[in-house]
């Protein structure tokens, strides 16, 4: 089994760096104080808390997980189980627009893969990529459950349904 430590091959940017600190702003400190206040105890609120940390910094970085747990008195652990189930969780920076184009049956039935492989070779980027000016994320996802309206396509927080490769192209365009 791979050795779990900094130095090790394995996943390295899993490691916080002691170097990075990260601290919510004072807007976000203000929510944060709220969101405590919304459940029973500090666990409870960990998936709010992880959205507020996206909002801020875009993605949840290791050194938002230490910073987090800290918060919320967990361990990284912890913390990081569940940043790592839930996909809605970016675990690497993503662009300003973060396209998650879902492919699972309903969405493939109605060509998403053309979508999906169309956007990629458009925006010369590879799988998973951002474009070099750190616009576009290009992101294949499983079913966003909103399987009756396919194919659907996320832009940061909105769906975007009944898409084709005619009106992703149009939407795109739209966004600065
Ligand atoms: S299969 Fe795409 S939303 Fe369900």
């Amino acid at each position: 089994m791979a050795e779990l430590h900094p130095d090790s091959a394995y996943a390295p940017e899993r490691f916080a760096d002691p170097a990075k600190k990260v601290e919510f702003s004072p807007e976000a400190k203000k929510k944060f104080d709220y969101l405590l206040t919304r459940y029973p105890n500090k666990e409870a609120a960990l998936l709010p808390v992880l959205h507020l940390a996206q909002e801020e910094w875009g993605w949840i970085s290791p050194e938002a997980v230490h910073y987090i747990g800290g918060l919320l008195d967990l361990s990284p652990a912890t913390v990081f189980g569940v940043v790592s189930f839930y996909n809605m969780y970016n675990q690497k920076p993503v662009g300003k627009y973060h396209v998650q184009v879902c492919t699972n049956l309903s969405c493939m039935i109605g060509r998403a893969y053309d979508i999906y492989e169309g956007l990629c070779e458009k925006m010369n980027v590879q799988p998973g990529q951002t474009t070099p000016d750190g616009k576009f994320t290009i992101t294949e996802v499983e079913c966003l459950g909103s399987c009756g309206t396919a194919p659907v396509v996320q832009i940061n927080n909105d769906y975007h349904e009944n898409m084709t490769v005619e009106k992703v192209d149009a939407l795109l365009k739209t966004l600065k």
